[in-house]
């Protein structure tokens, strides 16, 4: 049981959500490439996510289990040689950037949620934002990991707890806010169907941020955020930013 979660840039400070750039900006650029980060920030998300596998131990941005359907590869992610995973094509000419091509690429203007999509990965990504925080001048606010794997997760946090966590969810467990608030998360991360106003009362009871993924529809995006939801995860951060300039 951990208590205190750190300070986190995940509670919205206005009326609009929090926007999560998902994959980057996936509705417009290549997905966890350094162009969908760009154009991320470009259409003003407040936070970047993005997926990380690990290639020979190193962590990458890559939604997938293999290369197959992101880009002109073949094979398991974790085990192609890094020379291989180097020359790949992820879209319009994109290279499968490092976790640490994604911190500089952002350079601080927006936050960085890493998704960790693969088991033994905690360390590694504990290792690259203590890189940033002591030698790039980042905040440990500014990231965000977040996992379905919450045993992850928590090997993360025992290992740096300055790191905010969020939990992940596929549907919703019974205790699904509980178990995030014995993680000392800082935020759930809901999909977006299954989402009804007690369980953002729950959470927030919990002094819990929610945040819901994925929303392109704009319909939709507008009945979230009347549930108050603090963040979006969309493929299209316009879409949740126009609703702030006419709310
Ligand atoms: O982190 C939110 C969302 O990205 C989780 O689902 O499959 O798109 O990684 P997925
Ligand atoms: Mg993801």
């Amino acid at each position: 049981m951990y208590s205190n979660p750190p300070p986190s840039q995940c509670t919205r400070t206005g009326d609009g959500p929090l926007v999560f750039g998902h994959r980057g900006a996936r509705g417009h650029a290549p997905e966890n490439t350094l162009l969908g980060i760009e154009t991320g920030i470009r259409l003003g998300a407040d936070w970047i996510e993005v997926d990380v596998h690990l290639n020979a131990g190193n962590p990458v941005l890559m939604h997938d289990l293999t290369l197959d359907r992101t880009t002109n590869g073949r094979g398991f992610v974790a085990d192609v040689p890094p020379d291989y995973l180097a020359e790949l094509d992820a879209g319009r000419g994109q290279k499968v950037p490092s976790v640490l091509d994604a911190i500089d690429m952002i350079d601080r203007r927006a936050g960085l949620n890493l998704e960790l999509k693969a088991a033994g990965s905690a360390a590694i990504v504990v290792r690259e934002i203590r890189h940033a925080v002591q030698l790039l001048g980042w905040d440990w606010s500014a990231f965000l990991v977040s996992s379905f794997d919450l045993q992850e997760l928590r090997q993360l946090r025992a290992l740096e707890p300055r790191i905010p966590i969020g939990a992940l969810y596929a549907g919703v467990p019974l205790d699904y806010a509980a178990s995030a608030e014995a993680l000392g998360a800082v935020s759930v991360h809901l999909s977006h169907e299954f989402l009804a106003p007690n369980m953002i009362r729950d959470a927030r009871a919990r002094g819990l941020a929610v945040h819901v993924y994925t929303v392109n529809d704009p319909v939709e995006i507008a009945r979230v955020r009347a549930l108050g939801v603090d963040g979006i995860f969309t493929d299209y951060p316009e879409r949740v930013l126009v609703l702030d300039r006419v709310a």
